[in-house]
């Protein structure tokens, strides 16, 4: 398994496209297709892909400030689900957002998700609110630089709130 950022337009991002449109709209009724995609040009995509190069999983980060980005469109392929493959993909992603110095990560999550994002230290900010015709509640987390040693046991807290301390991440898996 590898994490690899997806260049906007590729093969690849058709994958992603295809993926999104099976477990995130399909299910609600909606179409990826009549959205806007043209904006994605501007956002970052990763994918974890397996050893024959086929998607997993996706995630977009959108950056809002310099340090300040949204994380948004995370889904696993259905038969892949809770295997840990969105545990690692969204790290990975976390991982290379830290190195390019965001530090504040927030998100929009539907209701059946929630557990997923408070396993990875994210902490519910806000009330309930409807998109994409569904529930969602908005999450956030701050990232910490620091590596495994020097943070352990050590909680970070920043502007939002939010409380986390980052894992180090490991790039491949068999
Ligand atoms: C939600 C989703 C991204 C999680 O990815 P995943 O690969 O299934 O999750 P993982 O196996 O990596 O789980 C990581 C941890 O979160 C927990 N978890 C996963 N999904 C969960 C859920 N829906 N509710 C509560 N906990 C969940 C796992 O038990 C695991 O816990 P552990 O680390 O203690 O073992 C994936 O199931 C998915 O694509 N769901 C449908 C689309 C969706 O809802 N996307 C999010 C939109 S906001």
């Amino acid at each position: 398994m590898n994490v690899k950022e997806i260049k906007h337009g590729s093969s690849e991002y058709q994958q992603e496209c295809a993926l999104r449109q099976e477990v995130l709209r399909k299910p609600l009724g909606l179409n990826l297709y009549d959205e806007n995609l043209a904006v994605e040009s501007e956002q970052l995509h990763f994918g974890l892909f397996d050893d024959q190069g086929q998607l997993v999983a996706c995630v977009i980060t959108v950056p809002i400030t310099a340090t300040e980005a949204k994380v948004r469109q995370m889904a696993v392929r259905p038969s892949l689900q809770g295997k840990g493959f969105g545990r690692l993909l969204l790290e990975g992603a976390e991982q290379v957002m830290a190195q390019r110095g965001f530090r504040d990560l927030f998100l929009h999550s539907r209701m059946t998700a929630i557990g997923f994002y408070e396993r990875l230290g994210y902490i519910k900010n806000g009330p309930e609110f409807m998109e994409v015709g569904t529930p969602h509640v908005k999450m956030c987390k701050s990232l910490s630089f620091s590596d495994h040693s020097e943070n352990q046991g050590h909680q970070n807290q920043r502007q939002c709130g939010c409380k986390v301390t980052v894992q180090p991440f490991i790039w491949q898996r068999s």
